[in-house]
């Protein structure tokens, strides 16, 4: 197992908009603590003053013993080490900071102590008051440095700790003795590289197996709502069932099988009348709940056909697939405040939708897949990681400024830091100004086929909703993105019926997209308790 050390010290990615974890009431008890100095109005200098608070500021600068291995690959307890400076140095730099603001505080107090106020003018004082009040600013300004640092040290911690468990996982799970580390497997011989192969790879192989009754037990998005008008109907295939999405009398959405119960004529061929959809074949007329409510031409049976419980939240058409009982609350899948949404595309694609997933789950192929639209101009970088500070099924890419989250069953978040076109490396997504955020839905119409569900906002330039056809270069834009993973995807598809595993040879950067098979794999194999997910 290898690792390489961005994370040198002194060059760790600062985001200067995380919000300060420091406790308020840390720094009052100090405060608190720090007055007595000032009423006896000590005149000391920070070495003084370092001395009197004993070995609270007494830590050495350890910049000069940081290991000197930037850009170099090392084994994980090289990178360990690294990481153990940066802590080292975000320690230190905490402790310098706090001292300067306890300093700066004691100033403060000084300039508006009555005992020395008698020999200054108030003219002094207010320019000193100032003075004080800009370099206060300033100290607290590199806090909230100092803490962007922190944090990331942290996440990075984390990672590292990560990739030590993964390969103690690797260890015991290995049947000799002699696991080589899968980034030097260079090797083309057979034998070589089955000796590299990561023990717990995955297989997703063959044709696809029907899908688990699991699987259909949660919410999943079907269409947006503005694309369902009172007179509209939707049709859609989910579990390799066609369904079809109307308008009930109340207006609200409802989702009936689209077979008619008296010859099999697909419903949506007709119309809505009145809020029961109509076939176009005899006339019987079905509610959003499947009653049978109308046939023209004789004596009325009672007839129902198969519906779906179906909910509309926050723009979109949900419906529940499985038999058990839905759960009473649907996710939301809205972007983050301040984002406006542009666009809302849906496309039918011939690819099962967990290799769709897959893809969308992956960033390293970007600059290989994506050289006519996004990612045109950009470079390879060393080494790609998926970063997941957080919990099992969201983090961040580095080095790109791109969060990312797998939503079970079949959703993807994504928010992509926008600072100069064509330039995303070197940044995270918080230090950037503008953002686009997405959302894909991938439904499984069937084993070969998804329907997806893509939504786009922006952060910034909320004057081009406004823009007419605007929909359309949206759209134009996403087809060519899509067409690019398409052709590769599809090949794929191809191989793995004909027996070859998709996830032959995972790395390190595929870790988000193994953690969504190994969450599918539980759910196709009925396990009770879902990795990555809360307790139930
Ligand atoms: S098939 Fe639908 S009414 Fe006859
Ligand atoms: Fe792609």
């Amino acid at each position: 197992m290898t690792a390489i050390a961005t994370a040198g010290a002194l060059s760790l990615p600062i985001s200067l908009r995380r919000s300060c974890k420091f406790s308020s009431k840390k720094f009052q008890g100090i405060k608190r603590g720090f007055r007595v100095y000032a009423v006896f109005g000590e005149e000391s200098s920070l070495e003084d003053k370092k001395s009197q608070w004993g070995t609270l500021f007494d830590v050495e600068d350890p910049r000069s013993k940081v290991p000197q291995c930037k850009g170099k690959f090392l084994d994980v307890y090289q990178a360990l080490e690294v990481a153990r400076y940066d802590i080292q140095y975000c320690d230190w730099r905490a402790r310098q900071d706090l001292l300067t603001i306890m300093l700066l505080h004691e100033k403060v107090v000084e300039v508006l102590n009555p005992l020395a106020r008698e020999y200054k003018s108030i003219g002094t004082m207010k320019r000193e008051l100032a003075e004080l009040q800009g370099e206060l600013a300033q100290a607290h300004k590199q806090v909230h440095i100092s803490e962007a640092r922190v944090a990331t040290a942290l996440d990075k911690l984390a990672y590292m700790e990560e990739l030590v468990n993964d390969k103690l996982l690797e260890d015991r799970n290995a049947t000799g003795s002699d696991v080589a580390s899968p980034s030097s497997s260079t090797s083309t011989e057979s034998s070589e590289v089955k000796r590299k192969l990561p023990r717990k790879s995955l297989d997703v192989s063959g044709p696809v197996k029907p899908y688990h009754p699991r699987l259909k037990n949660f919410w999943y998005p079907v269409a947006f709502s503005t694309d369902l008008k009172d007179d509209t109907m939707i049709p859609i295939d989910c579990f390799e069932e066609p369904w079809v999405l109307f308008r009930g009398k109340d207006g609200n959405p409802g989702c009936v099988q689209n077979t008619c119960a008296h010859r099999a004529c697909p419903l949506h061929l007709g119309s809505v009348n009145e809020g029961r959809i109509q076939c176009p074949y005899h006339g019987w007329e079905y509610t959003t709940d499947g009653k049978c409510e109308k046939m023209p031409s004789t004596r009325l049976l009672n007839v129902k056909i198969r519906s779906l419980p179906c909910l509309e939240q926050e723009g979109m058409i949900w419906i529940w697939p499985g038999d058990d009982p839905p759960t009473p609350t649907l996710p939301s899948l809205q972007p983050p405040s301040g984002f406006v949404i542009h666009a809302e595309i849906v496309m039918e694609l011939p690819i099962e939708h967990g290799l769709l997933l897959d893809n969308l789950l992956d960033l390293a192929h970007a600059p290989f897949t994506h050289t006519s639209t996004f990612a045109k101009g950009w470079t390879v970088p060393s080494l790609v990681k998926f970063l997941t500070p957080a919990s099992g099924l969201q983090g961040y890419w580095d080095p790109y400024p791109i969060d990312m989250e797998f939503r079970p069953p079949c959703m993807v978040l994504s928010t992509i830091g926008i600072s100069k076109p064509g330039k995303l490396e070197g940044q995270s997504t918080k230090e950037c100004t503008t953002h686009l955020h997405q959302l894909h839905v991938c439904i499984p119409s069937s084993r070969n086929k998804t329907r997806l569900l893509y939504r786009m906002s922006l952060d910034f330039a909320p004057v081009l909703k406004h823009i007419p056809f605007m929909h359309y270069l949206w759209r134009h834009f996403a087809e060519q993105v899509l067409n690019e993973d398409l052709r590769l995807v599809i090949g794929q598809q191809e191989r793995m019926i004909n027996g070859a595993n998709v996830w032959n040879l995972p790395v390190a950067y595929d870790k988000l997209g193994v953690r969504y098979r190994l969450w599918r794999n539980a759910v196709d194999q009925g396990d009770k308790q879902l990795p990555f997910s809360k307790p139930m």
